[in-house]
């Protein structure tokens, strides 16, 4: 069985075809268009030119995703599409192009949750299923920061999210505020290497020791501009300092946090999604401190290729709820706070 994919949440225009023999789930192709530099200088997504782009890379990406599979047209057997949550005149290009191919091949459409879609990632490689449930999936992107128990596949329950910014628009803004540019998480790790010493600079961790399972980002935004405004000249020593320190709060809170929701719900796994979890520094400390507090918890993070948006996770997605095929395609509207 083949399943081709696509996802226009945000400013991507992925497209995946996934083939299943077996029960073994095998990537054919996963082609990512990437519209980061263009988004560049407006320091953020600006949701019409990424709906204009994606119009324009569809075709292309869809030829490229097709030629790396190796594959024909007729071979595909359902076809997958992201509806929400994200940014709508977004969705709406990926679900139209959807219901034209889905009915041009007169295949069924499956219609996918990204949220989802970024947790079943971790089904994509490796010999994952069966899962060991209950777990706690931590799904950290540019939009979401949510604690989610997971009963089964579909079975979710969300336990804490975000109340203001999300962990990677935090990433996003602070950088944007040290001048480093867009998208601001990869940059903030690489700078954070370089970081040696400690001269100044210390940010809050909002909300770690709350009885929730909530996050607050914008605080620590905040923080970073005031603090910022401390120094005469930000050089390059004090900014690594920032970054090093930015990057260390949010894994602070995202671990303490999931390990806590992980001990009071009892789970068997933790599992990570969205394009945080790309972030390496947060994948060892992550390893580290479940491998210490609770060692008998399996620890699932995608692969990074896979922790960033691409319709892979889609495809996974949609082989795991292909029973729920769209039978109207006037009942397949784009979504933008689509929940789980
Ligand atoms: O999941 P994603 O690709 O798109 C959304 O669904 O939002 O996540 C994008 C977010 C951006 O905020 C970006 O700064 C962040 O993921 N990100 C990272 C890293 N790579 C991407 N944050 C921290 N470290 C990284 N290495
Ligand atoms: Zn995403």
């Amino acid at each position: 069985m083949k399943i081709l994919a696509i996802d226009t949440s945000c400013d991507d225009t992925a497209i995946a075809v996934l083939e299943i023999r077996n029960l073994k789930l095998e990537i054919l192709s996963n082609v990512v268009s990437s519209q980061v530099k263009l988004h560049a200088k407006y320091g953020g997504v600006y949701p019409m030119l990424a709906k204009r782009e994606h119009l324009k890379n569809l075709p292309l990406v869809f030829k490229r995703a097709l030629r790396q599979a190796q594959g024909k047209l007729s071979d595909i057997d359902y076809v997958a599409v992201t509806v929400g949550p994200g940014l709508e005149p977004c969705l709406w290009q990926g679900i139209n192009f959807a219901k034209e191919l889905s009915e041009k091949l007169k295949k069924p459409l499956i219609s996918v949750n990204h949220i989802e879609g970024h947790i079943l990632a971790n089904l994509i490689e490796g010999n994952r299923i069966p899962l060991k449930l209950p777990a706690i999936c931590l799904v950290v992107s540019g939009g979401h920061t949510q604690l989610i128990l997971m009963k089964g596949i579909g079975k979710y329950r969300l336990v804490g999210e975000t109340r203001d910014d999300a962990a990677g628009e935090c990433f996003d803004k602070a950088a944007r505020i040290l001048g480093l540019g867009y998208p601001g998480g990869p940059i903030i790790s690489k700078l954070a290497k370089t970081y040696r010493e400690r001269v100044s600079v210390c940010l809050p961790r909002p909300m770690m020791y709350t009885k929730d399972y909530d996050f607050s980002f914008s605080g620590l935004k905040t923080a970073v501009l005031y603090k910022t405004k401390e120094f005469k000249k930000i050089n390059s020593k004090i900014k690594t300092e920032f970054c090093h320190e930015i990057q260390q709060a949010i894994i602070d809170v995202l671990i303490k946090k999931t390990i806590k929701a992980a001990k009071d719900f009892r789970v068997k796994s933790i599992i990570l999604g969205g394009g945080v979890t790309a972030n390496r520094e947060l994948r060892k400390q992550f390893g580290e401190r479940i491998n210490k507090e609770i060692p008998d918890t399996k620890y699932l993070i995608p692969d990074t290729k896979y922790s960033t948006d691409n319709a892979a996770m889609i495809a996974v997605a949609a082989y795991f709820h292909r029973n729920k095929k769209v039978k109207n395609f006037q009942n397949i509207k784009a979504n933008g706070n689509l929940s789980l």
